[in-house]
């Protein structure tokens, strides 16, 4: 039985902030969140994000320290990209034992020991060509970016890395890099695959954030066509069989419908990533008094959340938890 009007009246459940709360069907806690770092050399260094505001690049001992307090207010993990001293054309830094997410996975590691490190895994920050694997006649080749890619992973494990996070879009990375973990031990490394990642223009902001803007082409080559829902299924079920622990929508705003339909079908953690072109257009929009920040930052996230995704890796966590007194 349905009812009809007047006796049902829908507006009952809207009369008070705590009738509105209790049935409330999707709700935003801290625990929802990963956080992204970027991680420079050096000490004591804050370099804002001209385009990302809130955002800085940090040194290590910056990123514990921020992490720290993060961690407190119920943050459970952290996403570090990293910025190497010097870039060379097979991006070494991003398989140096040394190399600078290995040293900052090893302090967070020590420093906040319950925190949950996740290490994106990809080359484009530390190749002088930007491309997120190795590049032969103009084209990036596969097979021969799968052997840095086990390297890079092995490197993160190595140093303590809770989660790999490959994000290069590569065919075979997840099976590769889980039997390359596998093989030297680091069964308990888990992989959270960047499945359904869309060749974006909302990734402007980051690029300037990472400096991995790729010096010749763009990456349509690797990264997937923003048309295709049907691919991205077949691309989460490829990373499925190859072993992922967690599948990934990226970006999130654009591609909701993916969220709802990977969370409809698959039963892995799902995982979107609020890109920072979202983060930067809310931010803008804001700082012009044309948006109320905080109530459009709670909605959209409340919307990403309620499409599907278990966990939301977003620029806004900090905010977040400061508006909800966390
Ligand atoms: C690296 C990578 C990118 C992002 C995450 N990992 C950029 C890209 O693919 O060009 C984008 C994240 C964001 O925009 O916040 N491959």
């Amino acid at each position: 039985m349905t009812g009809a009007f007047p006796a049902l009246r829908m507006r009952r459940l809207r009369r008070t902030e705590t009738m509105r709360r209790m049935v409330r069907e999707t709700a935003l806690s801290p625990s929802d969140f990963i956080y992204p770092y970027f991680v420079t050399p050096g000490r004591g260094a804050r370099q804002p994000v001209s385009s990302m505001p809130g955002v800085s690049q940090l040194s290590v001992d910056e990123v514990v320290a921020d992490a720290r307090e993060l961690a407190n207010r119920g943050i459970p993990a952290v996403l570090l990209f990293g910025l190497p001293e010097s870039k060379d054309e097979f991006g070494s830094d991003a398989y140096a034992r040394d190399g600078i997410v290995q040293v900052a996975i090893r302090e967070l590691k020590e420093h906040c020991p319950g925190l949950i490190v996740i290490a994106d895994l990809c080359l484009c920050e530390y190749t002088s060509h930007g491309h997120c694997g190795i590049v032969e006649d103009g084209q990036v080749r596969n097979d021969a970016t799968l052997e840095l890619l086990n390297k890079t992973a092995l490197a993160q494990a190595e140093a303590g890395a809770d989660i790999i996070a490959p994000s290069d879009m590569m065919d075979g990375r997840v099976g590769s890099i889980r039997k390359a973990l596998d093989e030297k031990g680091y069964s308990e490394a888990g992989i959270m695959a960047y499945s359904a990642k869309f060749a974006s223009g909302f990734y402007g902001p980051f690029r300037e954030a990472a400096d991995s803007t790729p010096q010749f082409g763009d990456r349509r080559s690797y990264q997937m066509d923003s048309g295709n829902a049907r691919e991205a299924m077949r691309e989460i079920e490829l990373d499925i069989n190859e072993g992922a622990d967690f599948m990934m929508v990226k970006p999130a705003l654009a591609y909701l419908d993916l969220i709802r339909m990977a969370r409809d079908r698959f039963d892995l953690p799902l995982v979107a990533y609020n890109v920072s072109g979202e983060y930067a257009m809310v931010k803008a929009a804001a700082a012009n008094g044309w948006l109320d920040e905080e109530r459009v930052t709670m909605e959209i996230l409340t919307g990403i959340k309620r499409a599907g995704a278990d966990m939301i890796i977003s620029y806004h966590a900090p905010d977040v938890c400061r508006w909800m007194g966390a």
